[in-house]
């Protein structure tokens, strides 16, 4: 049974911008999109509808395209890679350019998981001293990795599934102790890397057969490994947009459906495979249960500006009560006209431009 969560109304935010800016002073924001991550060309698709939604009259937007490597393109090899919709080569080393953030009133790190999404970008920008949209280094380190997300939403008494931390060391010298944290679990389990994102590394384990193989895949790719065990049957999945700095608030909880056995990458980024339903079909309720549960989560975790925060919810059966696990948080969620973080802010009253606009008045917020 989950901690039932304070039965609060949270208000839906209101559908205009504030005007913190100032009409006539144009703010220099730099745009950084690409960077190193599976989520490389997601992040460039980002990147093109938020240079064509932030309003020309109030910011001079420059973007800056990130290659594959980590090298920072220039002007000439950003706009070439906006257009192909992806960047392999060229660029100078992040530190070489990064002085050249100083120029600007803002960055806006439209980065997506390790070395982005991550604190390391954020670390590089308050060296700097120059302002950013979204969560600082502590906020997005933290909500990067799977198992200090864990630890610290469990001190907050967020519901989330039974899991087991294993190291690539304890995989290599004693492999049986991580067979033995899955056996504790029982099948079937998800294999997660702590650190990555886009389901890259993620297998589902369904029989003891594919365990190993599983630990090898994921190990391959991250030092810390989690076992989580699976959620008690097939969970709905429920996304909540949340928005704001020391004063949050959240969107209207969506739901993501879709037919294959787990939202994994192929799911995630072929057209068609999966659909939104905003507002998920809830009893108001659990709905608002939800929203105080990601706040709850967004405060703990110290997120800013932005996050989006996915839960399962699995429905109980013959008059139980179902439960809700809260699955993670995303510090930079994807950001195209058509992903659900904007598409949850639509259902409450936000256009794109408003929900971009506001981004950056945050990022300015004095905190
Ligand atoms: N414990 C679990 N129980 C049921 N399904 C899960 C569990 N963990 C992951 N999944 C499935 O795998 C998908 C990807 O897992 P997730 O932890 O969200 O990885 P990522 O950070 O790469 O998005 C989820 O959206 C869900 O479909
Ligand atoms: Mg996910």
């Amino acid at each position: 049974m989950q901690a039932a969560a304070p039965p609060v109304a949270l208000p839906i935010a209101p559908c205009s911008a504030l005007t913190s800016i100032l009409p006539g002073v144009k703010k220099r924001i730099l745009l950084l999109a690409g960077g190193q991550s599976g989520e490389h060309e997601v992040s460039l698709m980002s990147a093109k509808s938020v240079l064509a939604a932030l309003p020309a009259d109030k910011f001079e937007v420059t973007p800056l395209v990130i290659s594959r490597q980590g090298r920072w393109l220039p002007p000439s090899e950003t706009s070439r890679a906006l257009e192909a919709g992806r960047a392999e080569h060229g660029g100078e080393s992040l530190l070489k350019q990064a002085a050249g953030v100083q120029g600007f009133d803002l960055v806006f790190p439209l980065l997506h998981g390790p070395n982005g999404e991550d604190g390391t970008v954020q670390g590089l920008l308050t060296l700097a001293g120059i302002p950013f949209v979204g969560s600082g280094v502590l906020g997005s380190a933290v909500s990067m990795d799977k198992v200090m997300t864990k630890l610290v939403l469990a001190s907050a008494g967020i519901p989330q599934v039974e899991y087991r931390l294993a190291t690539r060391r304890q995989w290599r010298h004693s492999p049986d102790t991580v067979r033995d944290m899955a056996a504790e679990l029982g099948l079937p389990l998800f294999v997660k890397p702590a650190n990555l994102g886009s389901s890259v590394g993620i297998s589902k384990v369904r029989s003891e057969m594919e365990l190993d193989a599983a630990l090898d895949l994921a190990f391959s790719l991250d030092r810390r490994v989690i076992l989580e065990a699976m959620t008690p049957g097939r969970p709905r999945e429920l996304e909540v947009g949340i928005l704001g700095n020391d004063a949050p608030v959240a969107s209207p909880v969506g739901e993501l459906r879709f037919h294959a056995d787990f939202y994994d990458y192929q799911t995630k980024y072929t057209a068609g495979e999966a659909s939104m339903h905003i507002p998920a079909e809830l009893p108001l309720e659990l709905a608002e249960q939800v929203r105080a549960y990601a706040l709850a989560a967004f405060a703990a975790l110290d997120c800013a500006g932005l996050a989006r925060i996915d839960f399962f919810y699995v429905e109980g059966r013959n008059g139980a009560a179902g439960q809700l696990f809260l699955n993670e948080v995303n510090t930079m969620p994807g950001f195209t006209t058509t992903s659900m973080y904007p598409k949850l802010w639509e259902a409450a009253g936000w256009s794109y431009e408003a929900l971009v606009t506001r981004l950056v008045e945050l990022g300015l917020e004095e905190r």
